[in-house]
């Protein structure tokens, strides 16, 4: 918590607990629909230029009363969509996520800024576009993030119109020497194993004005690693001069590659993999990739990744699970994919499955058979027509494209005949399977989802 921050203290337990309660159901019943609702878009540039016309809020002045149903939308959005990563009460976490609901941050953020980041997202970071929140639930969120701040006085302010001026060659020293550390070699934050945000992307670069860095650089972040780095007490005796260079540095950078250039005779690193997983992944596949029943699938399973190929996964990764929360991220690197690979590949065997899977395998079956056969063992997990945890299954979307896509019809085969170690999804197969199917009532299984997309 801040120091500056006497009405937080108070509040926000109080909260918290209220919080706790919203988050806990929303993520039993409701949440789950709403995440998928939301489910942030691919980011198009010309998106970002859209937003940055969008009318201004409801919310426009901080000191205005806040409709407490507002509230209450902006706190159930809040608490299902940003909690996960921005931690519960908005309080951040080191090498993850920053803190919105810190007061430093709030005084320099206008409306627009936070409308313009949660709108547009940041690319090349987990934050993604949160373009499909409707207007409400923007403006409920931004009320949420500003309730025990209202009050608060600060004399942080800052020009959005304020240019200044400074050289990007001494600037890059300035970075190198007293922001690397923190912000990554090449201002890309988080995704370079930083414990800052990627103050260098484009997403970052496009909606905060040369002053809000300055005045950033200038008092720090009350309660995070960001100290003020200006003048006699900063962390760095930094002259306004010397933030100007840096400024002019960064606003050099968009042009270049978001994520450092792929080398590809790199050999895959499962440690910067965990970290890539951690900032990408974790908030829905669970620390560790163990995942979440009705939730987000184990990708860490040793079961799973005897099956599925290193392609598998890219693919997935890269064109998601349309209509499912698992996104398309077609911005991370083949070298990153390569990274988080090597980290899910990290896992703990459990048991060895002893499996290949025949990708040209194509197997032939009786789709209207299939269909009862699929009514009667796999709907109540797997949802009606295979569309998964959306329709409140246990399991993932099989009848959907994107899994369709991507999975063999020997990956399914291969699935239902192993199970999955630790998960619901047990063997189908065989007398000691748990419905004693044989092959065939597979295969029928199969051409139905076929059927399906
Ligand atoms: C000791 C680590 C550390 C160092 C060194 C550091 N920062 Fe930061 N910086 C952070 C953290 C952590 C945050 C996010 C704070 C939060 O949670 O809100 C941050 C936030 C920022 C932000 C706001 C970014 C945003 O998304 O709103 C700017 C701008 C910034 N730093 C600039 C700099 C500059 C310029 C330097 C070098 C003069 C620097 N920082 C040095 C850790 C550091
Ligand atoms: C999957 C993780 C994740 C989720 C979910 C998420 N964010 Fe973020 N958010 C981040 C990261 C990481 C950053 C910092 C990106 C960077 O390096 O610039 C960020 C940055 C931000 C910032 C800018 C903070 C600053 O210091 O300038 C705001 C505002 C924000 N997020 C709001 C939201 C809201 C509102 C939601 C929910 C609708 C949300 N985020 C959901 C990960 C997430
Ligand atoms: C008791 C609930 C349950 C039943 C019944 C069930 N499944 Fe599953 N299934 C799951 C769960 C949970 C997972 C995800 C496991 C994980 O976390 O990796 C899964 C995963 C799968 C996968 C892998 C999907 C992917 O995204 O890789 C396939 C294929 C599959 N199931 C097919 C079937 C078929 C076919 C049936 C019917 C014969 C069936 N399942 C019945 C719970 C179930
Ligand atoms: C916002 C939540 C979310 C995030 C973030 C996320 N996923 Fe997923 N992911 C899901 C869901 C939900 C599914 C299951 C979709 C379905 O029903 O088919 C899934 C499925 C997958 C699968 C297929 C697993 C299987 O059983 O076949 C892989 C592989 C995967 N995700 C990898 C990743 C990786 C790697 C990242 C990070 C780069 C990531 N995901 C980020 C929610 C997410």
């Amino acid at each position: 918590m801040q120091k500056d921050s006497p009405d937080q203290t108070k509040g926000p337990s109080l909260l918290a607990l209220l919080l706790v309660g919203v988050f806990a159901l929303c993520l039993i019943t409701g949440g789950l629909s709403l995440v998928n609702k939301h489910a942030p878009k691919a980011i198009a540039s010309k998106d970002r230029h859209v937003i940055r016309t969008v009318a201004a809020s409801p919310l426009k002045g901080r000191t205005a009363p806040v409709d407490p149903e507002l509230l209450k939308i902006g706190e159930t959005t809040y608490n299902s969509l940003c909690a996960a990563c921005h931690q519960e009460g908005g309080t951040g976490k080191a090498g993850f996520a920053p803190g919105i609901r810190n007061h430093d941050f709030l005084a320099l953020a206008s409306n627009d800024y936070l409308r313009n980041t949660i709108r547009a997202g940041r690319p090349g970071t987990a934050m993604v576009a949160w373009s499909a929140l409707s207007e409400k639930e923007l403006a409920g969120v931004i009320a949420y993030l500003r309730i025990g701040n209202e009050g608060y006085v600060s004399d942080l302010s800052q020009d959005p119109d304020r240019e200044i001026a400074g050289a990007a060659g001494k600037g890059q020293v300035t970075f190198e020497t007293y922001c690397a550390s923190c912000h990554g070699p090449n201002a890309e934050g988080y995704a370079a194993g930083g414990s800052g945000p990627g103050i260098g992307l484009a997403g970052f670069l496009s909606v905060a004005s040369d002053d809000f860095i300055m005045q950033t650089v200038k008092h720090g972040r009350a309660g995070t690693a960001m100290l003020p780095f200006v003048g006699a007490k900063g962390l760095a005796n930094l002259t306004e001069g010397d933030v100007g260079d840096v400024i002019a540095y960064l606003r050099t950078l968009p042009g270049k590659p978001k994520i450092a250039e792929v080398k590809t005779d790199v050999s895959p690193d499962p440690e910067a993999g965990k970290m890539h997983f951690d900032a990408n992944c974790m908030a829905c596949h669970q620390p560790g990739g163990i995942g979440k029943p009705g939730f987000a699938p184990s990708i860490r399973n040793s079961d799973f990744l005897a099956l599925a190929s290193d392609d598998f996964i890219r693919k997935t990764v890269k064109i998601g699970r349309l209509g499912t929360a698992m996104l398309p991220r077609p911005d991370l690197s083949d070298k990153v994919m390569g990274d988080i690979i090597a980290y899910l590949r990290s896992a703990p065997t459990i048991h060895t499955a002893n499996i290949k899977v025949d990708q040209s395998k194509k197997v032939a079956g009786d789709s209207k058979q299939g269909h009862d056969k699929f009514q009667a063992y796999c709907m109540s997990c797997h949802g009606d027509k295979g569309t998964g945890y959306v329709s409140g299954g246990a399991g993932p979307a099989i009848g959907l494209a994107g899994f369709l896509s991507v999975a063999s019809d020997d990956f399914i085969y291969q699935t239902v005949k192993l199970g999955r170690v630790g998960t619901a999804m047990k063997s189908f197969i065989g007398a000691k399977g748990l419905a004693n199917l044989n092959d065939q009532d597979v295969y029928d299984i199969i051409s139905y989802l076929r059927t399906l997309n």
